[in-house]
Formats: structure tokens, sequence, C-alpha cells
């Protein structure tokens, strides 16, 4: 393919610049076309979160995911909607900012990155970033694929027992479930809400060391339930993770144990978990994460109908796929 030469620049710029152009979305179409096919080997997930689009967290799970070979759309609210649960809107157009002035006033309902076009916000609530993700990015940029599953998270802050019910990480990953996708929701303990532009302006921050931990750690769970035949779950179940807080004995992935735990404490009347660890009875999500200095992640199955814990049934589904990555507490 010819260049444009210093003269023809000068006498017809016009012209050249067009070739120019031309060449340059030759080249874009190509490396589209060759990420499309690397893209086939991968498996298909939808990232979103309510923390809003720029958070660190979600952004260095998006990448962690992408390092690991996935296949990512991220759909996240535009701003920060932390404890919305499963609350929905119609997306309207910004009257203030995107979270940490990533869009203008007047942006549209639902926006991109121009520079990265899998990077997508939604003006309205968690279910509707999910919701916008499925149905409407997912189709667009898997080839009119579904995903093979929603990751809602990292979430700032634990979602464990009861704060499920108010969690928009948990109601993003819930809605995924109820539209018939596998989801898992992830939290953590420690971090704060700052832009993703920390994780390299501060990247010895609390938040930016907790983002990178936690996203290495979605991975491992990640690849082991995608590595199982599908159905990845069951219909109407989800899994709820939680990372512990970040304390000087587990700073890395590999020091860390993955947990089958249940959301909500036990009563006499409450029918027994799955048999494992010797024991039908899990421990509570808040017991594995609290005991910060053994390096514990709490995995918990969840029922999206009421945000309960799921049937043994349910739970030795989980178990079975995951066992390879699970350990028992003590
Ligand atoms: C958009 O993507 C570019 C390229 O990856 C990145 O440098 C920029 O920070 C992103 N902006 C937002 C708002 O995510
Ligand atoms: C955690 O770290 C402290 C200080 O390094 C050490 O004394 C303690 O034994 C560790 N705890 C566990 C459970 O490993
Ligand atoms: C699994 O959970 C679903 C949804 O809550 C429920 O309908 C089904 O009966 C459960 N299956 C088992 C084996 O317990």
């Amino acid at each position: 393919m010819r260049t444009c030469a210093r003269e023809e620049r000068i006498k017809a710029s016009t012209t050249c610049k067009f070739q120019t152009m031309a060449r340059l979305f030759h080249t874009v179409l190509l490396a589209a076309l060759i990420g499309a096919a690397a893209a086939e080997a991968g498996q298909k997930l939808v990232l979103t979160n309510d923390d809003g689009w720029a958070a660190a967290f979600v952004r260095a799970h998006e990448s962690a995911l992408n390092a690991a070979g996935y296949d990512v759309v991220l759909s996240c609210p535009a701003v920060d909607k932390s404890g919305t649960g499963s609350s929905t809107a119609t997306p309207t157009v910004l009257t203030n900012p995107c979270e940490f002035n990533t869009c203008p006033v007047g942006s549209p309902p639902e926006g991109f990155n121009a520079s990265n076009p899998r990077q997508n916000y939604v003006n309205a609530f968690p279910v509707d970033s999910a919701r916008f993700g499925i149905q409407t990015l997912a189709p667009k940029f898997f080839n009119g694929s579904a995903p093979d599953l929603v990751v809602a998270g990292p979430n700032v802050g634990s979602n464990a027992g009861s704060t499920v019910l108010i969690s928009g990480t948990v109601g993003a990953a819930t809605e995924a479930v109820l539209e018939g996708f596998p989801a898992i929701a992830f939290s953590g303990g420690s971090g704060s809400q700052v832009s993703y532009t920390t994780l390299e302006s501060d990247p010895t921050s609390t938040t930016s060391r907790a983002a990178l931990l936690y996203a290495d750690l979605s991975i491992p769970l990640v690849n082991q339930l995608l590595s199982t035949p599908k159905p990845f779950l069951p219909g109407g179940i989800l899994l709820n993770v939680n990372f512990p807080s970040l304390t000087s004995n587990c700073t890395a992935a590999s020091a860390f144990k993955y947990v089958l735990a249940r959301i909500n404490p036990a009563s006499s009347g409450t029918p027994p978990d799955v048999s494992t660890c010797g024991t039908t009875r899990l421990p509570t999500e808040n017991s594995i994460i609290s005991r910060s200095t053994e390096c514990l992640v709490s995995v918990s199955v969840m029922q999206a109908s009421n945000k309960g814990d799921a049937t043994a049934g349910n739970q030795t589904f989980v178990l079975e796929k995951l066992s390879p990555i699970l350990s028992c507490s003590s």
C-alpha cells in the first residue's frame, strides 16, 4: 500500500487525508477481525456493579478478566448507586456529570468510552445496567450470542447476611438470574469509592491494593465455574462471594481459601445444608470473612427469588462444580 508523499500532502492535502483515513480504517477493521476471532475462544461475560462505571474495583476486575482471556463487556451505573437493591427505572439524560467527571451534563441515558466502546454506563440503577448489558450490549459485542456469565462488582464493602437485601451489586446479579443467566455477586471489605485512575496514580493505596487482590481472587472461581459443563448454575440461583478486609497476613491471592458458606444464620427450624466438611450446617459468610487473618473467601449459594439461602440440593450442585477450589474453614 502506498503512503502519501510529502509533496502530495502539500498539493492535495484533502485527497491525501482521505487516503490516510482509508488506511487507518482498514487497519482498524483488520484489528477488529483478529479481535473477533480471538474472542470466539473466550467465554462471554457481562460485568456490572453498583459503585459506578468508573470505580477502581470494577475496572481492576475488568482488566483481570480480560487478562484471563474472557470476552468482557462492562455495563454499570453512571454514578454511585450503592444500596439501591433491585430498584429499577428508565435511564435518563445526565443532569449531573457521570461520577469522577467521566461524562458531561447532557450526556445520553446510555453511553460509552469513545476509546473503548466495551466500557458502558447506564444512567439508572444497577438492575438497569445489568439488563442493558445483557439485552443490548451482549448481542452487539458477542455477535448475537448471550453472555455465558454475568459478574457484578466487587462492591466496595461487604455484602454478607441481611445486607444482601439492599445491595445494588446483589440486585444486579439477581436481575441476571431472573433473566435466565448465571451470575456471581462479588464484594470486598476494604477500599473506598475512588476513580479507576487511582489504580495508576496511587498504586499503593488501600483501594488499589484491594482492587488488584480482589480481582485476582475472582479469577480462579470464575475459571473453575466456567470450566464445567453447562448449566453453570441451577436456574434461579446465583453465587454471593465476599472477600475479607486486607490484612498483613493475606496479601497474595495464593494465600486464600474459598469456603462454602450460608448467607443467613440458621435457626432451629432451618433445614440442613449440604453435607460437607463433616457437618450439615455451613458457616455463615459473616463468620468466615470476620476471621480476616486466616485469608478466607466466603462463597454462598443464593436464591434469586428472595435473596436467601438456597436449598441443600442447590448447594450440592455448587459444591460439586466448585469442589476443586473449595476448602474447609478449619
Ligand atoms: C477510556 O479508554 C481509554 C483507553 O483505554 C482510557 O485511557 C480512558 O481512561 C477511558 N476513559 C474512561 C472514562 O473510562
Ligand atoms: C498473622 O500475622 C501475624 C503477624 O505477622 C502473626 O503473628 C499471626 O500468627 C498471623 N496469623 C495467622 C492466622 O496466620
Ligand atoms: C433450586 O432452586 C430453585 C430456585 O429457588 C428451586 O426451584 C429448586 O427446587 C431447587 N432445587 C433443588 C434440587 O433443591
